[in-house]
């Protein structure tokens, strides 16, 4: 018969990740946290970059928009773009620990005021289409934080500050938009749509530009000459900063194949989680992305005991009409009987997943009783994971 149990105990042949050894690893020099929404990306970041440090790494963490519990913990909840030490990491081992919080547009601006003259730079940030593409593009935020990344490195690399940067990565919808967000917007930037925009056409594109003159003037009537004044200046300013923008995207992306990178995968034990997770793994490995391991993030703890879930329900019903003391009895084996069905069930997901990628390596974090807001909280996150 293959009971619920078997699942459970079929995982005990799945690999483990040893994140201690992940995290003393000095060949490692990023490491990035990605998943779905909500899984847990940020809290597993700050938890690894707090128990890298406390183990002796000069580490910085890149979180983007914790809650304001952990940022205020962890001392970052100014947005000023520059890592700040968090106070209360425990420095005995040698080790260090900044933060920071990103800020997308600011990253954007300090792109345009590195790459343009201050001229340049102050009329492009002032143009209301630069405001608008900078704080609300979808994939702005998943650039700057491989543009922040790319930026830590460089200086932690020059000037020696850090060994280790952790990375958290946005709250998309789907993991894989970290990976195609960039190339989307630098295609956006570099493109088609840029090089209609600025005129006047060279070679060929000169036949396009009668056409386009007509499409100018029918946007003049409708959005003004204002604003369409706006859109061109603010074109052909973007294209000449960003005129290595694919490049940049690349160069950020050569950085995470890198071998001193590791992902981790972040996920929770239900079904849309691990899908994603599943396609995340596929995806880095077709990219050539080193993939550390999966993060099993908010898992049901197995109660005491040998009990079956149904084992347990079918002993609840059978003495459910007895005696008071039975009832009670019967009470506490329904209770057992759900968390056990709970671990069951996320033991079949996490079998289905391992059977599919069988050479993943896995941590298993349980749900704590509360959010993780504090220090300690982190501590803790860091010590389970780690077991
Ligand atoms: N193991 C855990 N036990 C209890 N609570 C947890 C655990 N892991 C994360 N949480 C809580 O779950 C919530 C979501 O976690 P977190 O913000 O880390 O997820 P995220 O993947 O970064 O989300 P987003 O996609 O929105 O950025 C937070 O309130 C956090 O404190
Ligand atoms: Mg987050």
């Amino acid at each position: 018969m293959s009971g619920p149990t078997d699942a459970v105990a079929a995982l005990a042949g799945v690999a483990h990740l040893d994140v201690d050894a992940l995290l003393d690893d000095r060949g490692i020099g990023i490491i990035v946290c990605c998943g779905s929404g909500g899984v847990g990306k940020t809290t597993t970041s700050a938890a690894l970059a707090l128990r890298a440090a406390e183990r002796g790494r000069k580490v910085v963490v890149l979180t983007i928009d914790p809650a304001r519990r952990l940022a205020q913990a962890m001392g970052i909840e100014s947005l000023d773009n520059t890592p700040r030490p968090v106070a209360g990491a425990d420095e005995a081992a040698g080790g260090h620990l900044d933060a920071m919080m990103l800020d997308m547009k600011r990253t954007f601006d300090e792109v345009v005021e590195s790459q343009a003259s201050p001229e340049k730079a102050r009329q492009i940030l002032e143009n209301p289409f630069y405001v608008a593409l900078s704080s609300s593009f979808a994939g702005t935020q998943e650039y700057m934080a491989m543009e922040k990344l790319g930026q830590i490195q460089r200086d932690a690399q020059r000037d020696g500050t850090y060994d280790l940067v952790v990375v958290d990565t946005p709250p998309s919808r789907s993991a894989l938009d970290f990976l195609d967000a960039p190339e989307r917007l630098s295609s956006f930037l570099d493109g088609r749509f840029i090089r209609l925009m600025l005129a006047p056409a060279r070679g060929p594109a000169r036949l396009m530009t009668a056409g386009l003159g007509i499409i100018t003037g029918a946007l003049t009537k409708i959005l003004g000459a204002q604003v369409l004044r706006d859109l061109q200046t603010f074109v052909a300013a973007i294209d000449t900063v960003f005129g290595g923008f694919r490049q940049r995207a690349m160069a950020t992306y050569a950085l995470l194949q890198d071998d001193r990178t590791a992902f981790l995968v972040v996920a929770a034990p239900e079904p849309d989680a691990l899908r994603e997770a599943a396609y995340f793994v596929d995806r880095l490995s077709s990219d050539r992305m080193p993939l550390a391991g999966l993060v099993v993030n908010r898992a049901s703890e197995q109660p005491e005991g040998d009990l079956s879930g149904d084992a347990a329900y079918a002993a609840a019903e059978r003495l459910r009409d007895g005696d008071p003391d039975g009832a009670v009895t019967a009470g506490l084996l329904r209770l057992y009987a759900d968390q056990q069905r709970l671990v069951e069930r996320e033991a079949r997901l996490r079998s289905r997943f391992a059977a599919a990628h069988p050479t993943v390596a896995t941590a298993v974090v349980p749900a704590l009783p509360s959010d993780v807001h504090d220090l300690d909280g982190l501590r803790r996150v860091g010590e389970l994971i780690a077991r």
